[in-house]
């Protein structure tokens, strides 16, 4: 995870391009931030721990000038505890140094490093990799060997960006963690992701696996660590515009992401339906293979796998067995990948770790690997053989709200068009693209009210330490996701649960006033309100979302989001409307800050 800038040019004011970059990619990690900048002969080295503001403030005073060097990052701890001397950079002997990822061999490093003398001050596996290149610096002569020579010694995920003090020039290093170069003439401006650096340049070169750099007065030059050779690079245009990572009215990127569903519904489906059909030209070329798919895979973590989960019924009318994966555990499973597979991950950032490396088995397994991702050019995008992008907009809050309706959005097209590439045309679900295209305007009318009554629930729950979040069959995947963004935002233990399991043990628990969140449905109205009615005759709090012809539920539920449900799968996307708003809400009540939850990063870039 984390967050890394880097600088080396004329005409900037290194430290403001420094910070302006990780204010950026704050959403990365805030665990602590550091900065190491070389102007001439002076470097200037500060790092403090907390968020951003704790740096900007012990750099109040320093006096910097134009141009020179430098090196930033922004924590998400893996290795020692977010403290002072854990931030990055990285300092050892010559060396600083700033790392996302992290190395796997880092204690053999270590040994090795101790019996020459090396002494260390961090618990992180960054410091190691600084004191070898330091090492491998008085070893060889140039210092681009040995970089190249500390690269191949690593093993694990990384991007690194450093210099070395008495050398005007960066070096750059990247293995499955990104790292972006922005190009404006002499100056070059370094992240980990392009957003971060449109303020200065929308001129980027992407580094690839195994690929290393040094940026200097000499401008870019590009090689592979693995072989030694000199490669060219491709600038590409970066063109995603930043406009909507701006709060504006809102008080929290989370809210305004919640808010804004109903036009990032629009744009994910804008010009993707057709005469009643699914239209996605990501999919042109792979329609051979989606029409004799054997088996379906969803591969993704978190909210992108509840997503996965929101369509699997959909998926298993077409008649192929699906799985849905967590991508932590996909990786290691020891089922094999049978012919035929076609494998969706499914990832907003387009750059979690555990996705990508269950990418790379499913590759090699020969599957066709398709990608769904809000990121464009992120390493799920480009590592792909094909996919279907997001364009739901830049997604900030490390809450993911926008993100998860824009997946089931397109999620839902591209069931459509298997479906048809499968079952022919006069197969076609009209009900379901209808209803898609209507849903934005749907949301517009639905979300105030939605969000004026999970206030009001919030208040009431404001007490509670423990809750579960129950529905079945098509809905199941709401529980699940309720569970997640109530623990991720307001720290509530919330368990997501299939609600006729609940008989089954975790029953146990309900007591007077224990909080329930029941999702009725469609389907099994009956099932789930008897479901409902267990957990009432033990004493909970029922919260119910349901439709206003469920008039059952309602009299039973001590609260209720009452909804005007549409009949098709689409109606999970309104359904999770109230989920999103009561977590927001739940955290506001806590004081808590919604966007950048303890302990978690937007990005989670180590497996
Ligand atoms: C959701 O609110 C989370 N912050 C998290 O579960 C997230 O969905 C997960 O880390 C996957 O991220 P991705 O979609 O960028 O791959
Ligand atoms: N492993 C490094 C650390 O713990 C970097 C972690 C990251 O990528 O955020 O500091």
């Amino acid at each position: 995870m984390c967050g890394i800038a880097g600088y080396f040019g004329e005409k900037e004011n290194t430290d403001k391009v420094l910070i302006s970059i990780l204010e950026k990619l704050e959403y990365r990690g805030y665990d602590s931030a550091g900065i190491a900048i070389k102007q001439g002969k002076k470097i200037v080295f500060e790092k403090a721990t907390g968020e951003l503001k704790n740096l900007k403030e012990k750099l109040k005073g320093v006096e910097f000038e134009k141009g020179g060097l430098g090196i930033a990052h922004t924590r998400w701890a893996t290795h020692g505890k977010p403290s002072v001397t854990n931030a990055h950079p990285h300092r050892q002997g010559r060396v600083y140094l700033v790392h996302n990822g992290i190395i796997e061999n880092y204690k053999e490093i270590e040994s090795f490093l101790k019996k020459r003398g090396y002494k260390f001050s961090t618990d992180t596996d960054t410091e190691k990799v600084a004191a070898l290149f330091d090492y491998n610096l008085k070893q060889e002569k140039d210092s681009q060997k040995a970089f190249e020579k500390t690269l191949k010694a690593l093993r694990g995920a990384f991007a690194i960006v450093a210099f070395v003090e008495d050398e005007n020039q960066l070096f750059l290093a990247r293995l499955s963690s990104p790292l972006v170069v922005g190009v404006s003439e002499k100056d070059f401006y370094i992240a980990s992701d392009a957003l971060a650096l449109s303020n200065f340049s929308k001129r980027v070169i992407y580094l690839d696996d195994f690929d290393y750099a040094l940026v200097g007065g000499f401008g870019f030059r590009h090689f592979s660590f693995k072989d030694g050779k000199q490669k060219t690079s491709k600038i590409e245009d970066f063109d995603e515009s930043l406009t909507s990572a701006e709060k504006g009215n809102f008080d929290s990127f989370m809210l305004k992401e919640i808010y804004e569903q109903p036009d990032s519904i629009y744009s994910s489906i804008a010009g993707r339906i057709k005469n009643g059909r699914a239209v996605l030209g990501g999919l042109k070329d792979v329609e051979k293979e989606l029409e004799s798919a054997k088996e379906i895979h969803f591969v993704a973590a978190g909210t992108s796998f509840n997503a996965t989960l929101a369509v699997k019924d959909l998926f298993e009318s077409l008649g192929v067995p699906v799985f849905n994966l967590l991508a932590s555990e996909a990786k290691y499973s020891k089922a094999r990948v049978r012919e035929g597979t076609v494998a969706f991950f499914i990832s907003q950032s387009g750059e979690t770790a555990d996705t990508k490396e269950a990418l790379k088995k499913y590759k090699e397994a020969g599957a066709l690997c398709l990608g769904i991702t809000n990121t464009v050019a992120s390493s799920i995008a480009r590592e792909t053989h094909a996919g279907v992008y997001n364009h739901a907009g830049p997604e900030i809050s490390v809450a993911s709200t926008k993100a998860f309706s824009s997946q089931i959005a397109v999620l839902i097209l591209i069931y459509a068009k298997i479906k048809e590439l499968k079952l022919g045309l006069e197969r076609k679900d009209k009900t379901l693209l209808k209803e898609l295209q209507i849903l934005p305007d749907i949301l517009k009318k639905e979300i105030k009210k939605i969000d004026k009554k999970a206030k009001e629930i919030a208040k009431a729950l404001k007490k509670a330490n423990s809750m579960y979040t129950l529905a079945r069959a098509g809905e199941l995947a709401l529980a699940f996701e309720s569970a997640l963004k109530i623990k991720e935002i307001s720290y509530i233990h919330a368990e997501g649960y299939p609600s006729g399991e609940l008989k089954h043990g975790p029953i146990a628990l309900i007591e007077k006033d224990f909080p329930v969140l029941m999702f009725f449905g469609n389907e099994l109205y009956e099932k789930t309100f008897s479901n409902a009615q267990e957990v009432k005759a033990r004493g909970a709090y029922l919260i119910s979302v349901l439709d206003k012809t469920h008039k059952d539920a309602k009299k039973i539920s001590d609260r209720y989001f009452e909804l005007n449900y549409i009949k098709s799968k689409a109606n999970i996307i309104l359904q999770s409307l109230p989920l999103q708003l009561l977590a927001y809400h739940l955290a506001k009540e806590k004081g808590l800050n919604v966007d950048k939850p303890r302990n978690l990063a937007k990005s989670v870039t180590v497996e």
